[in-house]
């Protein structure tokens, strides 16, 4: 695996991935690798028959009181896995090759950027959508693969490559989770081992809301029981709410939905959504 961090010496490769009609599929991540992204990747090898997979921890999706600082930040260890799986290059520009003196340009996504995690997270959606434009136009991939767990962030992606005609496949991934049914995400590395075993309420309370819903029962109830679920194990809401899957706006009869929620337990943020039939 190559690792580079200059974008001419990112140029120059890809110019040898192309050169021998290469498809390239690529993963965007901010390191902290988990089997998550190893899923990412894997997907992304049976896409393209060049991997190239990006670590750069974003400092414009992050809010002014988020945890940008601490965010984990594990190199060594990250190459070492990506190497494994076989990625062809590895992309690690730092933040003033991403945004040098003077950068002025910003993506904003509107609608499916400004609900949910967007009203919980001003501009982060904005941060997510700058950043991946770029990393875009760097690397100018067939096709790009991204994680369900970030449902909303895919729905922002999938909106945007559309709206500016990026001509890149975007494909999502079934989110990866332990075997108690905690999502993996690199922010799990942040809860108390009693948070921990708290924090497996979240995927319980949307399996057994999306369980009535899909039966039939009273949507607002199912919501309502995920809202007291959650709060008697410790969480502290940001939302559980029913969406429309594509726009993320009020449920749309016929078209398909997705159940989402984000809550913070022991200070840690986590999100997490499932799909209801
Ligand atoms: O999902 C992430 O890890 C990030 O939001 C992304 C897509 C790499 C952009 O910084």
């Amino acid at each position: 695996m190559q690792t580079v961090r200059q974008i001419d010496d990112l140029r120059k490769t890809l110019d040898v991935f192309r050169g021998e009609g290469a498809r390239l599929a690529f993963v965007p991540t901010m390191g902290a690798l988990h089997d998550g992204h190893m899923a990412l990747v894997e997907t992304a090898k049976r896409a393209g028959t060049r991997v190239i997979v990006s670590i750069f921890v974003n400092p414009i999706q992050f809010g002014p009181n988020e945890d940008l600082a601490k965010y984990p930040r594990r190199e060594q260890a990250d190459s070492r896995m990506l190497a494994n799986a076989g990625v062809d290059l590895l992309w690690m520009p730092s933040a003033e090759t991403m945004y040098p003196e003077g950068f002025a340009t910003g993506v904003r996504v509107s609608g499916v950027s400004e609900l949910l995690d967007g009203a919980h997270r001003p501009g982060h959606f904005d941060g997510v959508a700058t950043v991946v434009s770029k990393l875009f136009n760097q690397i100018r991939p067939d096709v790009a693969v991204f994680g369900e767990k970030d449902w909303q962030q895919l729905q922002v992606i999938r909106r945007m490559v559309a709206d500016l005609d990026m001509g890149i496949d975007i494909l999502g991934v079934p989110t990866q989770r332990e075997d108690d049914g905690l999502a993996l995400s690199s922010r799990n590395a942040y809860l108390m081992p009693e948070d921990r075993v708290r924090a497996i309420a979240l995927p319980r309370a949307l399996g057994a809301a999306a369980k009535v819903i899909t039966e039939g029962g009273d949507r607002e109830s199912a919501l309502a029981q995920a809202r007291e679920t959650l709060t008697a194990a410790g969480f502290e809401l940001d939302y559980v709410a029913l969406a429309d899957a594509e726009s993320l706006g009020a449920p749309i009869e016929g078209n398909p939905m997705r159940l989402l929620a984000a809550a913070r337990i022991g200070g840690t943020r986590l999100i997490d959504n499932i799909p209801v039939l």
